[in-house]
Formats: C-alpha cells, sequence, structure tokens
C-alpha cells in the first residue's frame, strides 16, 4: 500500500501564522505538526509515501524529511498549484500510487489511539473499495457527518451539514483500493471549487464497498486547523510525553515497525 500525506492549502485560518509559515509544519508541541500524520502511515506499515503541499512549501518539507531513508521510507514529493480539493491528491499522486492501493491521510490530523497499527493493519488486510474511520464529536457540522444503521453500514455521508443526522465524523484518513483513483478523475468540483473527499467516498457508498470502523472512545483524534486545537493538540502530545507514552516519535516507531533494521541490512549489503 502507498501512503499520500496531503500538506497543502492556503490555511486561512491560522493567518497571520500561516502567511509565511506552511501549516503542517507548525509546532505540534515538540514536533513539526507533519510528523503526526506520517506517524500513523508507519505505524501501518507504509514504507512509500507521497507528500504534497503547495509548490511555495515543498522545499521545506524536502528539508525536513528528505528521501526518508534515515527512517527506512521512501519519501517523495508533489506540488499542488491550487488548493483544489482533498480529493485532487489521488490524481496528483496518481502515478506514484501506480497498481496498489492507497492510504491518504490529511497533514493536519493528529491521531492516536492505543493498536492504531495492529487496527489498521488489519483493515489493509480486508480493504475493498473505501475503509473510512470515524471519532463521535459534539460538533459534527464542522466536518464529514456519517449515518449508520443498526449493523453499521454507511448510509449516508455528508460535508458539513447544517443539520448533521449523527455525532460521528469522518476523520481525516482514508483507505482506498485502486479504483479510487479513477472514481477521483470522473468527480465534478463542487459549487466551492473543490473536488470533494465526502463525494469521492459517496461513490464507494453508493457501490455498496464502503466500510466506516469507529475508532471507539480510547482515540483522541483533533483537526488542527483552528487555533483552539491546535493549542489542544500540543496540550495532549506533552501530557502524553509527561506520562512516559510518547507520541509523533518517528525514530521510535521505525524502529518498533523494524524500518532501521531492514535499512541497516541493506547498507550493509
Ligand atoms: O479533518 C477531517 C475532515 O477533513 C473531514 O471530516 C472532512 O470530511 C474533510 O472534508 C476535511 O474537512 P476540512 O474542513 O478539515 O478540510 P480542509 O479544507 O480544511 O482541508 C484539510 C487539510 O487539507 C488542510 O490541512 C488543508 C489541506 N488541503 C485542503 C485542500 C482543500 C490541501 O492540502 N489541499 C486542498 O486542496
Amino acid at each position: 500500500m502507498r501512503g499520500i500525506i496531503l500538506a497543502g492549502g492556503s490555511g486561512s485560518r491560522l493567518s497571520p501564522v500561516t502567511r509565511a509559515v506552511s501549516k503542517q509544519l507548525l509546532p505540534v508541541y515538540d514536533k513539526p505538526m507533519v510528523y503526526y500524520p506520517l506517524s500513523v502511515l508507519m505505524q501501518a506499515g507504509i514504507r512509500d509515501i507521497l507528500i504534497i503541499s503547495n509548490p511555495h512549501h515543498l522545499e521545506a518539507y524536502r528539508r525536513l524529511l528528505g528521501t526518508g531513508a534515515d527512517l527506512g521510507l521512501r519519501l517523495e514529493y508533489a506540488a499542488q498549484p491550487e488548493p483544489r480539493g482533498l480529493a485532487e491528491a489521488l490524481l496528483i499522486g496518481a502515478e506514484f500510487i501506480g497498481d496498489e492501493q492507497v492510504a491518504l491521510i490529511l497533514g493536519d490530523n493528529v491521531l492516536h489511539r492505543p493498536g492504531l497499527g495492529a487496527l489498521l493493519h488489519e483493515e489493509r488486510g480486508r480493504l475493498v473499495g473505501c475503509t473510512l474511520f470515524g471519532c463521535t464529536v459534539p460538533d459534527p457540522h464542522r466536518f464529514g457527518v456519517a449515518e449508520l444503521d443498526a449493523s453499521g453500514r454507511i448510509l449516508s455521508l455528508e460535508e458539513k451539514p447544517d443539520n448533521p443526522r449523527s455525532n460521528l465524523v469522518v476523520v481525516g484518513l482514508y483507505l482506498y483500493d485502486n479504483e479510487a483513483v479513477a472514481r477521483a478523475a470522473e468527480l465534478k468540483p463542487s459549487d466551492r471549487g473543490e473536488l470533494e473527499i465526502t463525494d469521492l467516498n459517496r461513490t464507494f457508498v453508493e457501490s455498496g464497498n464502503a466500510r466506516l470502523v469507529p475508532l471507539g472512545s480510547e482515540a483522541i483524534w483533533f483537526d488542527t486547523g483552528t487555533h483552539d486545537s491546535l493549542l489542544q493538540a500540543s496540550v495532549f502530545v506533552r501530557a502524553q510525553e509527561r506520562l512516559g507514552r510518547p507520541v509523533g516519535r518517528l525514530e521510535d516507531i521505525a524502529r518498533d515497525m523494524g524500518f532501521l533494521a531492514d535499512r541497516r541490512v541493506r547498507a550493509a549489503g
């Protein structure tokens, strides 16, 4: 499976902080924001990762993360000239994805849950169509909202509805089989001129191969798109670090996943 981190956009809600700096490079406590979504892909065992950002900021990501070889990863970079929607990541990344499955994660999502790696591994193994992950929040109208039936089947997906049908929202981590690329190419821009991820996901709901996995009460999820949520995410990471439960430490994850041992073997060979 290939991974894509979408780390572009204008960051207008965090202006002026983001006027000269990419939002996803801002610190969440002691690490750049992009470390957290990268750590999620790594926990899923994904090592081939494309980082997409806007053309002015791409160089800064290259400086920060390089080829990824230090972490046993293979990182590539691509520009999104304008923020034309989350689903455009699959078109920009089409060549990189090739014939593989893909995990798309938003560069501003901080997601933490005990056993997340094992869960993602399991979901990778059973992926057909698309797999979404859900969290229950008090303010669903800010997100993509899912409605499930009693058996957990997705009845509807709505992007930022005025009257949400549930408190269950879709977090910014999406697993797709290869068909998603062709489906993204068929999407029409929404009224706000974007290729909407929710429109893409709805096509999988309609064809009966979308699955939503509720992450449960142990999951902590921040969409760090506002000053308040950015601060809350920093406070959370600091609290975890103090409890000896680090979050987003790439070197530790690379070691635990066996990525570094592999690298040493390759270097020796
Ligand atoms: O965080 C989860 C939510 O993410 C989902 O529940 C929603 O369904 C989904 O649409 C998205 O909502 P947001 O309001 O958070 O999307 P936003 O436009 O803020 O973009 C999310 C991130 O992706 C943000 O860091 C900027 C970046 N981005 C956004 C667009 C539209 C890009 O890199 N390129 C883009 O074209």
